[in-house]
């Protein structure tokens, strides 16, 4: 158990695509600087939860805190929708949100894809905002880049750039999806080595990927989910080393 203060908690979340329920009630804390790997073969509802955390999906059932902060839904045509637009546009600000494509703006500079949310969603002053950009971009080693634009970067630059971007809104929690799995090979270690460090530093992170070897190293928790259910969890040596579920042990057995 622990004293740090929950950072996001979801309870019992539920999403069905008509007669498809894909996650069947999936309850999950991360607590202040838990860097929670969320794992499972194709299919099992890996980004689905993700996506109902910021209500980028709908959840159909469940409640979600970031903070101690309760999400106010109200179900509407068996879904829950979020009853106050500006409590979900805060939460929303305070959740990053990493996917395996990038989306940054290719009409805009590096440098201004970072500082755009800031100034027009935090009211940050630009002047501030072009600090802290740089800043970020130091950070995740691409400085240089700060006025080139995303076409002339290589995907695993544009990814460290989709990182910076979310760390300029000072998230409270980073949600990682296949982060590095479009990447060619030789670009993936860049970008996991950015996000060890923000885990180094105790971020709070909750990161769907493919790389068993970085999520054993990681994390300070491990979630298999298997057809929208949590099938095991634990610490990386329990789920990694002595996995209790069949499921698990031959999922491990294949991505060795
Ligand atoms: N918009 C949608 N409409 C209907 N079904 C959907 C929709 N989005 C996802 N699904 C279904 O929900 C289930 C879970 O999908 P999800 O994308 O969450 O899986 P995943 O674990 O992220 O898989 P992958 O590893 O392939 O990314 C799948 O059966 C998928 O077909
Ligand atoms: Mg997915």
């Amino acid at each position: 158990m622990t004293d740090r203060p929950i950072a996001l908690d979801l309870q019992d979340i539920h999403k069905n695509y008509g007669s498809l329920e894909v996650l069947k009630g999936v309850s999950l804390t991360a607590y202040d600087g838990d860097v929670i790997s969320i794992l499972g073969s194709s299919g099992s509802g890996k980004s689905t939860l993700l996506r109902c955390i910021n209500l980028l999906e709908k959840p159909s059932a469940g409640k979600i805190f970031v903070g101690n902060e309760e999400l106010q839904l109200t179900p509407k045509k068996g879904e829950l929708t979020a009853k106050n637009p500006k409590q979900l546009e805060k939460l929303r600000s305070e959740i990053g949100f990493v996917f395996q494509s990038f989306n940054l703006w290719p009409h805009k500079t590096i440098l201004e894809n970072i500082t755009e949310a800031p100034i027009h969603v935090l009211g940050v002053s630009k002047a501030d905002a072009i600090a802290e950009g740089e800043r970020l971009l130091a950070k995740v080693g691409l400085l240089d880049k700060k006025d080139a634009y995303p076409d002339n970067l290589s995907g695993g630059q544009r990814q460290r750039v989709a990182i910076a971007r979310s760390l300029a809104m000072k998230p409270k929690v980073l949600l990682f999806d296949e982060p590095t799995s479009a990447l060619d090979p030789e670009l993936v270690n860049e970008v996991l080595a950015v996000m060890r460090e923000l885990a180094s530093e105790g971020r709070t992170m909750l990161i769907v990927t493919h790389e068993m070897r970085f999520a054993k190293e990681v994390s300070t928790k491990v979630v298999f989910l298997h057809q929208g259910r949590i099938e095991e969890m634990g610490t990386p040596t329990e789920v990694f080393e002595n996995p209790k579920s069949e499921r698990v042990k031959e999922f491990m057995a294949s991505h060795r």
